[in-house]
């Protein structure tokens, strides 16, 4: 009989410490999260120095508990798999370091993974059944791309934010509006009571299948500090509206392109309701749409340690001298 592999993923590439024990790629033993987001809460976003010091502080506590929770020991382990990018530098090296020196010290193999490849793989937990060929929309704080998902460790980029990532826009907009960090859900909750149509605000449009959103960004913050009084459920609606029609557009372009029928939406932006909504009626054109669970579209190490299970079974083995790259591209 096949051996199961058990992955440890380990991801602090910002601000949640995590580590997570998979089975075969699919399925969660443990995967524990400690989020700093009341630590950061106060300064109305990451610091990153604040980061790194407190996954130092977690990392070894966060560790214990996941195997405790998976009721296994460091001998059951096939693969230790953690970020190496992109991300914040310092946050980065804290889970890497500690991955690196687990691996010397119990001799299993390491296998750096890509925090993006990460958050597809979310997929690849919540629906057994999802296997390439797919297209990724990768919406998360510090990317947005459509991704050709041709295998399970073969990636086209197709198209891409210019400027900022769609996340950031949404934490843009909840911060000018008096939200606070994080302000994706916020935005979110706020717009369930909107207008979408209250507002007019551009969208921007380019040949290929790359993205903007610094121009929506500007005029929000714009609209609002010219008229502090807005309504911020209609600002907030009418943000969420604009955002996901230039999402379905290059989704639908991307579709044609590639030719393929499904679309995987996936990273921490992927949990707000609207755009849930709006991907899942894609359905009725007879495309299918996978979504992470929601506890799954943010960070965590599980689904680091799913697309460490993939990456480990095509033969992928880092050295002890990687290193982290806060830029690392897919
Ligand atoms: O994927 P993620 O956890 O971190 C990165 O890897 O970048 O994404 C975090 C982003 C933040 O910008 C956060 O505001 C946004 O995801 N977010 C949301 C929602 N939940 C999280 N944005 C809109 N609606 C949500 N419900």
């Amino acid at each position: 009989m096949k051996k199961d592999i058990i992955t440890l993923g380990i991801e602090s590439s910002c601000d949640e410490t995590s580590v997570a024990v998979v089975k075969n790629g699919r399925e969660i033993l443990a995967n524990i999260i400690d989020t700093q987001i009341p630590i950061h809460e106060k300064y109305g976003g990451v610091v990153p120095e604040i980061a790194s010091r407190n996954h130092i502080e977690a990392i070894s506590r966060v560790t214990k508990k996941a195997l405790e929770e998976a009721n296994i020991s460091f001998e059951d382990i096939d693969a230790i798999t953690p970020t190496y990018g992109p991300g914040l530098v310092g946050a980065l090296l804290v889970g890497l370091s500690y991955a690196k020196a687990l691996s010397f010290a119990i001799n299993k193999p390491l296998v750096g993974i890509n925090h993006i490849e990460g958050h597809i793989a979310a997929n690849y937990i919540t629906h057994k059944d999802l296997k390439p060929p797919f297209l990724c929309v990768m919406m998360s704080g510090g990317n947005t791309q459509l991704i050709h998902v041709k295998d399970y460790t073969e990636f086209e980029v197709l198209g891409k934010t210019r400027d900022d990532a769609i996340g950031e826009a949404f934490d843009k907009v909840a911060r000018v509006v008096g939200l606070g960090y994080p302000g994706g859900p916020k935005v979110d909750k706020m717009a369930l009571n909107g207008d979408q149509n209250a507002i007019e605000l551009p969208r921007t449009h380019f040949d290929n299948l790359d993205f903007s959103f610094s121009g929506i960004k500007t005029a929000v913050i714009n609209l609002h500090h010219k008229n502090p009084e807005i309504n911020k459920e209609d600002l907030c609606a009418s943000f969420e509206k604009a955002v996901t029609e230039m999402l379905m557009e290059n989704t639908k372009k991307a579709l044609k392109q590639i030719k393929v029928d499904t679309i995987a939406l996936a990273g921490g932006v992927s949990a707000n309701c609207f755009i849930r909504k709006e991907f899942l009626d894609l359905e009725e054109q007879g495309i299918k749409v996978y979504m992470p669970d929601l506890k799954l579209c943010t960070d965590n190490a599980a689904m680091i340690a799913s697309a460490g299970y993939y990456n480990f079974i095509n033969g992928k083995k880092s050295s002890l001298d990687l290193n982290a790259i806060p830029n690392l591209k897919l």
